[in-house]
């Protein structure tokens, strides 16, 4: 198996996560994202990488609401690199990243929510975090019937 790094991303990792991120849109596991929302948003990104062929392989974002709530969005890893240990890498490098900031709260909506209670998050509720209903909720097609479970993870 080639060597794997988990680093910050940079605008030359926009099309690799937008393929990973999209792939599994199509497949209604998450929520799609355009290349401007990716761009815009770069900052939060964390990708995994194959160092020698350096294609993104997985992504996470950890994005902030307030100075003391954030949310880890778009969390994916390639298909056939699943089972690996690489999504338990990406979320402990978002919540190190928080810590780092001084944000003692971090949350998830997702569709696995096996994956989030084997790494430490505890079930939640999405009506506890009404920045999110404010920022992003309210404008999603899937607002009257979202499925997401909500977790949430103490710092
Ligand atoms: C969820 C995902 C990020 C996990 O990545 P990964 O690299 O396989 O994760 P890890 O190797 O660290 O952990 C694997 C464990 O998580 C669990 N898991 C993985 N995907 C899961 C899913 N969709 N539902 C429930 N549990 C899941 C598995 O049970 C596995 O446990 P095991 O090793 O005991 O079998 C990856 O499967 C993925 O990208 N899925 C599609 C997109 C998605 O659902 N993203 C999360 C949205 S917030």
């Amino acid at each position: 198996m080639n060597k794997i790094t988990v680093r910050k991303a940079t605008i030359k990792d926009t099309a690799g996560i937008l393929t990973l991120v999209n792939f599994y849109a199509k497949k209604e596991l998450m929520l799609p994202r355009s290349e401007d929302a990716v761009i815009q948003n770069l900052r939060d990104f964390f990708v995994a990488v194959e160092t020698a062929g350096k294609k993104v392989i997985g992504c996470a974002a950890l994005h902030l609401y307030t100075d003391r709530l954030s949310e880890i969005k778009s969390l994916a890893v390639a298909e056939e690199h699943t089972g690996r240990g690489l999504g338990a890498k990406l979320i402990k490098r978002c919540l190190a990243e928080a810590k780092a900031l001084g944000v003692p709260k971090v949350f998830a909506l997702t569709y696995a929510p096996e994956f989030f209670t084997k790494n430490k998050f505890k079930p939640s509720v999405k009506e506890l975090l009404p920045q999110k209903i404010w920022e992003e909720c309210r404008l999603c097609p899937r607002r009257n019937n979202c499925a997401e479970k909500c977790f949430v993870y103490a710092i």
